[in-house]
């Protein structure tokens, strides 16, 4: 290149560098910045801090309400958002209370847990992260949104995306389970889902990726309790999904309660500003989750409220949920150079900005609108894909001797236990605006497919409890009938916050109602509703068929009534470990193989009184049908990290029915700078196969998935040798090598 020619080269270079670096070409930014600085020239730095809180309404709180009096609040600019209210009735009279007297006209941000559903409340996120189906997952999720939006709401506190491997853990049940990968996908499906494509739309809301960071590594899985994990593990296994739903564009981030390694998330520089508004240039806002900067000053890392507010401020923390510490010592930590007026003014910007986002600028009433709250609520769509995703979420645990479907024909049907007609437990825990009174339950669900048929209910027990005596009308019951159904498990108050246990045992006598009813020798099918991976080694030994169904939402039994009579065959797969026993937790299937890797040898790795490996490792699940896998066929044994290798297989249906299957893939990287555990999932395809059809399925692996964080904390692929496995589960797969050289 001619000297002139270059330096021609080399400006337009340097002006494309600064147009699509410091201002994208967008012009719509380009008002929201003009907007939101020219706001931010007019606002009074306590006009600031009230942008910069959120107090909840005193509807549905998960802890104590701080601010009874949080409409003189919002009278009086103290606030910037507003959480557990919703409807569009009270959210228009919230927001004109704000306007009102508002000289700068900020319209309030309306946010609210959307869990899994707004109002048709869809299965719990474990369960349906065991369908396996990304699109079904944003299908549910931009539903929520529709269905939140129209009731007046902005943003909701979800996704919940910490990974989880202690099933002690109430809050297991919010998240994806145990995988990074799966985990990550999923993160990335639930943001398309919420927010769409435009935050302006009014059937979109602001998503919220929580709890930042390792939240689900909480020791024993005591809730709230300290988390001590490597870096490694933190960057390797915990923050990959929240960096997923930053790629997908998640608007904001909220602060977990754990403290990691010394510091709590609230007040963790390291987490907020270092890595994600530093490193992965998160644009959007931080909340904290609920009182977690008040709560710093009994973690033991500052002396009081004031000093609370301070660390949160300067470690990256945008808006207080909660707290009111913001609002109280904020003004006074400026007035002492304690917190500095960039980092007020940075947090503003960015809540202003996603207030701009959302068209609330434009139309602070935009949301508000009956027609939309009334006709979208609870559509017969949402129900019938409800409906549809419940029965995608169930897991067939086991069905010896084929025992389900159960046959139409089925004269007389006992359907015994506590879960069998309760309505409150449908929903599950975290239901949002959801009403248990509008859920199906298992006996209404049995009787609407099979109006025919008799069916005999009795409660038998209660979940939790020692009592007995509803036993004897049980095996009445149980006596006239062909086959037993026996729903069972935990109460929906079992598992969500603040629910951990230290045993993960089927509660109450509910197993011994088993033993009973099992001592008539008729078939029985257990219907599990559970929040979290229980022990279920006894109740395996006992039982022909367990069909696990989480907690499935307003269509639950509807669902379960598909599953068990055979209008859906069964597909779902535990994106979580279930153990033989409490004593082998924590287990995960991405486990290290030690220096002494279990063999029948004594001096290896295990346990003295438990088979050495999980009752239902992760991936796993039945369906009515059975699937063959042939062997794994590579197109080479060798590649470089420009190459791509293509790994298939032949998976035939050689059952009787129509059924979907997982096909997974996993990998190990044999030798590596680190250990690398002995499974890591890396693809997956769920495919559908008619009795008899045979499908190939294929993967395509270049280097990019056999990137690990290497010694010195890079991305890299090492050359040598790799083991690729495919199959049905985790523990069932065949196995091929191949190697990457440079
Ligand atoms: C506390 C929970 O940890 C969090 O997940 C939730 O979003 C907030 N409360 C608000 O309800």
């Amino acid at each position: 290149m001619k000297k002139r020619n270059y330096f021609v080269y080399l400006l337009s270079v340097i002006l494309f560098v600064q147009i699509s670096g410091c201002q994208q070409p967008n012009q719509k930014k380009t008002d929201m910045e003009q907007k939101v600085d020219s706001l931010l020239a007019l606002m009074t730095i306590e006009e600031k801090i009230g942008q910069m809180t959120l107090f909840t309404s005193d509807w549905d709180v998960t802890g104590p309400t701080m601010r009874l009096g949080y409409k003189e609040d919002i009278k009086n600019g103290k606030v910037g958002a507003i959480f557990n209210a919703f409807g569009v009735k009270y959210l228009r009279e919230l927001q004109q209370l704000a306007l009102e007297d508002n000289r700068l006209q900020i319209p309030l941000m309306f946010g609210y847990d959307v869990i899994h559903g707004y109002k048709t409340i869809f299965p719990l996120p474990l369960a349906q992260a065991a369908s396996w189906d990304l699109k079904l997952i944003e299908a549910s999720e931009h539903i929520a949104a529709v269905e939140a939006s129209a009731e007046g709401l902005h943003w909701t506190f979800a996704p919940m995306i910490d990974i989880a491997r202690d099933p002690r853990w109430g809050r297991i049940c919010e998240g994806a389970g145990e995988d990074t990968y799966l985990g990550s996908l999923i993160a990335a499906a639930r943001v398309r889902g919420f927010q769409g494509k435009d935050l302006a739309d009014n059937n979109t809301v602001v998503a919220c990726a929580k709890h930042y960071a390792a939240y689900g590594a909480a020791l024993a899985g005591r809730d709230y309790n300290t988390v001590d994990i490597s870096d490694r593990t933190l960057r390797e296994i915990y923050l990959p999904p929240f960096k997923a739903a930053l790629d997908e564009g998640v608007g904001t981030f909220m602060t977990s309660f754990n403290e990691l390694d010394g510091v709590p998330a609230s007040g963790s520089k390291y987490l907020l500003r270092d890595i994600l508004k530093g490193d992965w240039g998160f644009q959007g806002f931080v909340v904290t989750d609920y009182t977690s900067i008040e709560e710093m000053v009994d973690h033991g890392i500052v002396a009081d409220n004031k000093e609370a507010g301070e660390l949160a401020l300067n470690a990256g923390v945008d808006m207080d949920m909660q707290s009111a510490i913001f609002n109280d010592y904020t003004l006074t930590s400026f007035n002492e150079g304690k917190v500095k007026i960039e980092d007020i003014d940075d947090a503003v910007r960015r809540i202003l900005s996603i207030k701009y986002k959302l068209g609330l600028f434009d139309d602070p009433f935009k949301y508000c609108d009956e027609e939309r709250e009334n006709t979208l609520v609870m559509h017969p769509d949402h129900l019938n894909f409800a409906r549809e995703f419940a029965a995608k979420s169930i897991v067939l645990l086991k069905n010896e001797g084929e025992i389900l479907p159960l046959s139409k024909n089925t004269k007389n049907i006992a359907l015994i236990g506590p879960l069998a007609d309760s309505k409150t437990d449908m929903i599950g825990s975290w239901s949002a605006a959801g009403d248990y009174m509008k859920s199906t339950t298992v006996l209404e669900g049995m009787k609407a497919k099979l109006p025919g048929t008799n069916i005999f209910y009795a409660k038998g027990c209660d979940v939790l409890g020692t009592d007995k005596s509803g036993f004897s009308e049980a095996l009445a019951v149980a006596g006239k009938s062909d086959v037993i159904v026996l729903a069972i498990g935990e109460s929906r108050d079992l598992s969500g916050e603040a629910t951990s246990r230290t045993s993960i045992n089927i509660p109450g006598v509910q197993e011994e109602l088993f033993a009973e009813l099992n001592k008539l020798g008729k078939p029985i099918v257990v219907v599990l509703m559970n929040g979290r991976p229980l022990d279920l080694t006894w109740l395996n030994e006992q039982a022909p068929a367990i069909l696990e169904t989480w907690f499935l939402g307003t269509k639950a039994g509807d669902a379960i009534a598909d599953v068990l009579f055979g209008d859906y065959n069964p597909s779902g797969k535990l994106t979580v470990t279930f153990p033989r026993n409490l004593g082998q937790v924590p287990i995960f299937y991405n486990t290290k193989n030690t220096g002494r890797p279990i063999t029948e040898d004594k001096w290896t790795s295990k346990y003295l009184d438990v088979e050495n490996t999980p009752l239902f490792p992760f991936g796993y699940g039945l369906s009515y049908s059975s699937f063959q896998y042939s062997d794994i066929k590579l197109s080479q044994n060798t590649i470089s990290p420009s190459e791509i290798l293509t790994v298939s297989v032949d998976v035939k249906n050689t059952g009787k029915y129509a059924g979907e299957e997982v096909v997974q893939l996993y990998l190990r990287d044999l030798v590596g700078s680190v250990t690398r555990p002995v499974k890591e999932l890396k693809g997956f395809e769920k495919i559908f196969l008619e009795p008899g059809q045979t499908k190939t399925v294929k993967f395509e692996i270049g280097a990019d998935k056999l990137k690990f964080l290497d010694i010195n904390m890079k991305m890299v692929a090492e050359p040598g040798d790799f083991e690729v496995f495919v199959g049905t589960n985790s523990r069932d797969v065949n196995s091929a090598r191949f190697s990457l050289v440079e």
